[in-house]
């Protein structure tokens, strides 16, 4: 069993990407691993726009990082980055806390212009919190996630295989990371 935390940082109330967060969440659940999920926007906005470094739920979220073996980020892309909520949250983590973790980015875009964020923005930062092994992660386009009349989210078919995907390497990763002689 892995233990998985899903960092989602995104402003919107209607996120495509909290819902895709969510979903990983489930298959990670249905599959017996750990998989907590810090969703920035629920977090204090005061905390996060005054960084405050004693807030007790900023410090709830550390140690769930703390206790893990790999981090999910997804982030819409905002302005060819990470979004702002995301780097105030970021910013309050300590140094190199991701640095026995596997980090892997999942960025939602309107654009696949936007495609070579996860190189110039989201891994250098990742790589600044102290992460050695950062997966390629996956770019997915707004237009190819979607909600149903239950309002349940769906990708299209060659979004949700390369989620998937990163899913395993992600989980292999893990393994290899509890087991190295394997
Ligand atoms: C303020 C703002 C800035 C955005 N900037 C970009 C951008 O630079 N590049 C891009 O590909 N998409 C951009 N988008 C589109 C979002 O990244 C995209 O719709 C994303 O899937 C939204 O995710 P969410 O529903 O989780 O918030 C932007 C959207 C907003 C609201």
């Amino acid at each position: 069993m892995s233990n998985i935390v899903l960092i989602s940082g995104s402003p919107s109330p209607n996120s495509k990407t909290a819902s895709i967060a969510k979903r990983l969440q489930k298959k990670l659940i249905e599959r017996n691993h750990r998989a907590d999920w810090i969703e920035v926007r629920e977090l204090p906005a005061e905390d996060l726009l005054y960084a405050n470094f004693q807030s007790p739920s900023i410090a709830n979220a550390h140690t769930l990082i703390k206790a893990a073996d790999a981090v999910i980020v997804l982030s819409p892309v905002y302005k060819g980055s990470y979004t702002g909520i995301l780097k105030t949250f970021l910013d309050l983590l300590p140094e190199k806390i991701f640095v026995d973790k596997i980090v892997a980015p999942v960025v939602t875009g309107g654009t696949i212009a936007h495609l070579l964020s996860i190189e110039y923005a989201f891994k250098p930062i990742f790589s600044l919190l102290g992460a050695k092994e950062i997966l390629h992660g996956v770019f997915i386009l707004d237009a190819n996630v979607q909600w149903n009349a239950k309002g349940e989210v769906f990708l299209a078919k060659e979004a949700e295989e390369r989620i998937q995907r990163s899913l395993e390497d992600l989980l292999k990763a893990t393994e290899r990371k509890a087991f190295p002689t394997i």
